[in-house]
């Protein structure tokens, strides 16, 4: 049989002389004549096998190194390729050719006595350990039994299985949460995101909604009595596919009773300060805090990477005392977020160090066309450099900016060689645009941290106070920033309670008891302190613009829960793909999921999404509208 005695990955010089049964891929194949050398592959490492004896030689039909066929060990193991799967038994000993330190088993090899080819590969697409660049990302995903096979894989796949081992520590063995596991056929709950769909063949005409996330049933659970829940969850959001974002993705969510904010984030802190330990064996530090409107201010985003400047100012002050157009017509614009005393449209800058060396013209024409590509009419630059007369301007706007220099240089501590980049707009306009310039000048200028395992920087970082809600740009509508069963921060009740539905600033200024952990400028987190009381949940929905009779009909199940003893309750989900990419220093998501899928949603090894037949559309009452494009052929 084939039990094996070893994993490949774990002969030591401990080992030498021990008889042993090992199984796995053949990774690579050498034929040196008098010895044929295989690396034998599983998923704990490499182990070098050796054949050497050949029946033919042995008979004195041949020479050492002389070419013949292969007759015995040799015979067999000349007919083995790359990614055959097979089973040796053989003798360990000191590695012939010297120590391989590349190898934890480089200092031993197996000389093989007995072989059995368990089964054999047709061609593979690709080679598992391939070196330097890999195939394009489709044939991986097509081939993905393979692609896992590669050594970088399989680490990722059993990082991601001992970091729920480490949730589970934290959570459940040391803080007392219970694993609840909620329906994954739900109904629909305001996530944001479109959700997918389930026909439900008993009641003809009825959807099921796979979750967005378990959001109602964990705060249903508080009620119920389960005072603090764990459940790591697989959550559906029909939304495009990005490098951080899946339709389908793993979320680790919470909830705990008879807590307020502080107590919720410390435990949440405590976590995260445990996985990084467990993990990496890294201090995380105490986490810093800012508020939304710091973060918004500042860099431009609501999950701001703090591990470089590049620090956003507003200069509309300064910039209305000259007469540059572009700052001229920018001001008179009206105020989109009056709260945020933008009366008018403003005036954003960023100082590049060294940008007037770093950021060439093509560079930074290229900005022009990223502003607008978030509704900014487009990017002034100005190189401030050395002058022999004292440091100037050189660029287009120069003589707008002469009259403003002393006040730039103090409001920016402009240095000579720096560039200026001004963004003017409305205030969201001019706040989003630049703080996708932010980033974007961060990579072109290389200050950017590469993800990295061991190496962080990991600058964490709690969001808070955001606002409870705020306008959809499309309807015009009010919607829950977080989400609708976000509580009113502690002190901002009496203001939520005089709100009326027409008071657009008041409603704009209610500040939520929400909070985001932020990564490397990542949102590896969220979650808020839940509204318990009904009076106050039922008001949400109507400021959001649900009649009662809407809030009933969608929500009954909760207004009814809260009516019956829920206690003050708060909670969180973390991204779990989110978390492994950090930990395992990789940009993309599909690379941390076993079988993700790709932009377009498809999972390009099962070929799903696939087309039903039309029994089981019958079966459920489902007529397809869907006419296929005439061919262009
Ligand atoms: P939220 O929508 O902020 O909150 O999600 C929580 C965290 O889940 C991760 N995440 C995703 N990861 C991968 N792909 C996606 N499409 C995706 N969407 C979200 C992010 C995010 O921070 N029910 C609330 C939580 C709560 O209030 O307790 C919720 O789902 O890391």
């Amino acid at each position: 049989m084939f039990t094996r005695t070893h994993t490949c990955g774990e002969l030591r010089a401990s080992h030498i002389g021990q008889t042993v049964r090992l199984n796995g891929w053949v990774n690579s194949y050498r034929d040196h004549g008098n010895l044929i050398f295989i690396d034998l592959r599983d998923r704990y490492g490499v182990t070098q096998l050796v054949f050497d004896t050949d029946d033919a030689k042995n008979a004195g039909a041949a020479d050492a190194g002389d070419k013949h066929a292969h007759t015995g060990m040799m015979g067999a193991a000349d007919k083995l390729r790359n990614e055959d799967v097979i089973s040796v038994e053989g003798t360990v000993r000191i590695r012939s050719g010297g120590e391989n330190p590349k190898l934890d088993t480089g200092k031993v090899e197996v000389v093989v006595t007995s072989l059995v080819l368990l089964n054999k590969t047709e061609n593979p697409p690709f080679l598992p350990d391939v070196i330097g660049t890999l195939p394009n990302e489709e044939v991986r995903l097509k081939y993905r039994y393979i692609d896992l096979r590669r050594p970088a894989m399989q680490k990722i796949v059993s990082t991601r299985s001992k970091a729920l081992q480490s949730v589970r520590k934290y959570f459940v063995d040391a803080n007392m949460f219970t694993e609840v596991e909620t329906p994954v056929l739900y109904k629909s709950t305001p996530e944001g995101a479109r959700e997918f769909l389930v026909p439900c063949r008993n009641v003809p005409g009825s959807f099921y909604a796979l979750p967005q996330s378990p959001q109602l049933f964990k705060q249903i659970l508080m009620v119920s009595g389960c005072d603090r829940y764990l459940q790591i969850c697989r959550c559906f959001r029909d939304e495009d596919p990005r490098a951080d974002r899946q339709a389908e993705f793993t979320q680790i969510d919470l909830e705990m009773s008879f807590v307020r904010r502080e107590h919720i984030m410390t435990m949440m802190e405590g976590f995260v300060r445990h996985f990084w330990k467990d993990m990496l064996g890294y201090d995380v530090p105490p986490m810093q805090r800012m508020t939304y409107r710091n973060a918004m201010e500042t860099y431009g985003i609501d999950r701001p990477d703090t591990r470089y400047g590049l620090h956003i100012t507003d200069i509309s002050e300064i910039a209305a005392k000259t007469d540059f157009k572009v700052f001229r017509d920018a001001l008179a614009k009206g105020a989109d977020r009056p709260r945020f005393n933008s009366k008018r449209g403003v005036v954003k800058a960023i100082r590049v160090p060294g940008g007037a060396e770093k950021l060439t013209r093509k560079i930074t024409d290229g900005y022009s066309d990223l502003a607008k590509r978030f509704g900014a009419g487009g990017v002034a630059t100005a190189k401030y450099i050395a002058d022999p007369a004292g440091a100037k301007f050189d660029t287009g706007c120069a003589k707008f900016l002469e009259p403003i220099k002393a006040e730039l240089v103090a409001a920016l501590g402009l240095e000579p060689g720096d560039t200026l980049l001004f963004i003017a707009d409305t205030y969201s306009v001019a706040t989003k645009a630049i703080g996708e310039l932010r980033q974007q000048v961060a990579r072109d200028t290389n200050v950017v941290p590469k993800p990295g395992a061991e190496g962080g920087p990991w600058n964490f970082l709690w969001v808070i106070d955001f606002p409870m809600f705020e306008k959809n740009k499309d309807t015009g509508k009010w919607i829950a920033m977080h989400h609708p069963f976000t509580a009113p921060r502690d002190d901002q009740r009496d203001l939520f309670v005089s709100a009326s539905v027409d008071d657009d600033d008041t409603i704009e200024s209610i500040v939520s008891a929400g909070y985001d952990i932020v990564l490397n400028g990542s949102e590896i987190a969220g979650g808020s302190v839940r509204i318990h009381d009904r009076d106050v949940q039922s008001k949400v929905f109507q400021l959001l613009g649900l009649t009662p009779e809407q809030a009933k009909e969608k929500f009954s199940f909760l207004l009814e829960a809260l009516s019956f003893g829920a206690p003050p309750h708060a909670g969180i989900a973390f991204g779990f793909d989110r978390l492994i990419m950090h930990i395992c220093g990789t940009d993309n998501i599909r690379d941390v999921i076993a079988f993700p899928k790709t932009q377009v949603g498809a999972d390009l090894m099962t070929r799903a999404p696939s087309a039903a037949t039309p029994a089981q559309l019958k079966d459920l009452f489902i007529a397809s509208t869907w006419t296929p494009e005439p061919s262009k052929a």
